[in-house]
């Protein structure tokens, strides 16, 4: 986005097909594009995202790792990259360099402390232009980050049905998706929703992973049932979508988000043993092979 240079205050927007150009020009020198995405909110998006990514790494791939949650950015606190500056060169955009490398993008690196993102302005005068304001943003941060040769990209997707197909709009490279949900009905019908409308617009769903379904005990390492009420098995086949992984609630997974500690690979050694980890490095295998165009893994 540009601001306009005449009488008018309203921004000036470039066509959607620029934008869409420049995305897809910057995205040449990756090889695949990941949107980790669910209808619902709060379900482990995050952290699916980010411990992928640090399974891909660790598997010797290049991962880059965009935060898309542009209003409730959290990738850079969970990786601990918390109050690290923006990095620019020239008119390029550095990306920060997290655990195991990761190329790390985000709105965080943007704002100050807990500064909010105000779109609307102080009047709500820009109101009615927030979800092109938004998309404009989201476009920036993809085509003007010098993300480099990426084996893959993966973005996180902040809640919502529609986010999925809005980012998919600035790019003719949004090669597939993973959608997350935890086993209740109430998750499970948002997320059918937001699974329904990717394939509507025709963006890969690489598979379902369910979060949370279970608890590894602490003292005796067992695992239980978190929830009764649904499992999401019955999701994966009406849609027609893999159930690609199945990840225990492990009260140290959500510890080291909070310290901002790496969960997976180096430095994450208390995990070692976590069935949270295994289920990551799992998918992180099933996943590192798969190809756009390719079967699903
Ligand atoms: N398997 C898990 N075990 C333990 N804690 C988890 C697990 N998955 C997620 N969490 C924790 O639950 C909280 C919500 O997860 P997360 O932020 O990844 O959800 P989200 O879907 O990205 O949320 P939002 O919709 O706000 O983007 C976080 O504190 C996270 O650390
Ligand atoms: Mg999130």
């Amino acid at each position: 986005m540009t601001p306009s240079s005449g009488a008018s205050s309203e921004p000036w927007f470039e066509e959607l097909a620029v934008v869409r150009g420049r995305v897809d020009a910057r995205l040449e020198s990756v090889d695949r594009v990941l949107a980790v995405m669910s209808g619902k909110g709060g379900v482990g998006k995050t952290a699916v995202a980010t411990n992928l990514a640090l399974a891909l790494a660790g598997r010797g791939l290049r991962v880059g790792l965009l935060d898309a949650d542009l209003n409730s950015p959290t990738v850079a606190k969970v990786l601990g990259l918390r109050g690290r500056p923006v990095r620019l060169q020239g008119d390029e955009l550095l990306p920060q360099a997290g655990p195991a490398d990761l190329r790390v993008q985000s709105m965080d690196f943007f704002l100050q402390g807990s500064q909010p993102l105000a779109w609307d302005g102080a009047e709500g005068e820009g109101a009615h232009l927030r979800s092109a304001l938004e998309d404009a943003a989201l476009a920036d941060l993809l085509a003007q980050t010098r993300w480099d040769e990426l084996d893959w990209l993966l973005l996180d997707l902040p809640p919502g049905a529609d986010r999925l197909t809005a980012a998919g709009r600035l790019t003719s490279r949004m090669d597939a998706a993973l959608a997350v949900t935890i086993p209740t009905e109430v998750s499970l019908l948002a997320v059918e929703r937001s699974m329904r409308r990717a394939q509507e617009a025709r963006i890969p769903l690489l598979g379902l992973i369910e979060n949370m379904g279970s608890v590894v005990c602490p003292r005796c390492g067992h695992e239980h049932g978190l929830f009764r009420e649904a499992g999401a098995e019955a999701l994966a086949e009406d849609t027609g979508t893999p159930l690609l992984a199945r990840i225990p609630f492990d009260a140290r997974l959500a510890a080291a988000a909070d310290a901002g500690r790496p969960f997976l690979g180096e430095g994450a050694s208390e995990a070692a043993d976590s069935p949270a980890a295994a289920a990551f490095a799992k998918l992180g295998e099933r996943v590192a092979s798969w190809r756009p165009g390719g079967d699903r893994p």
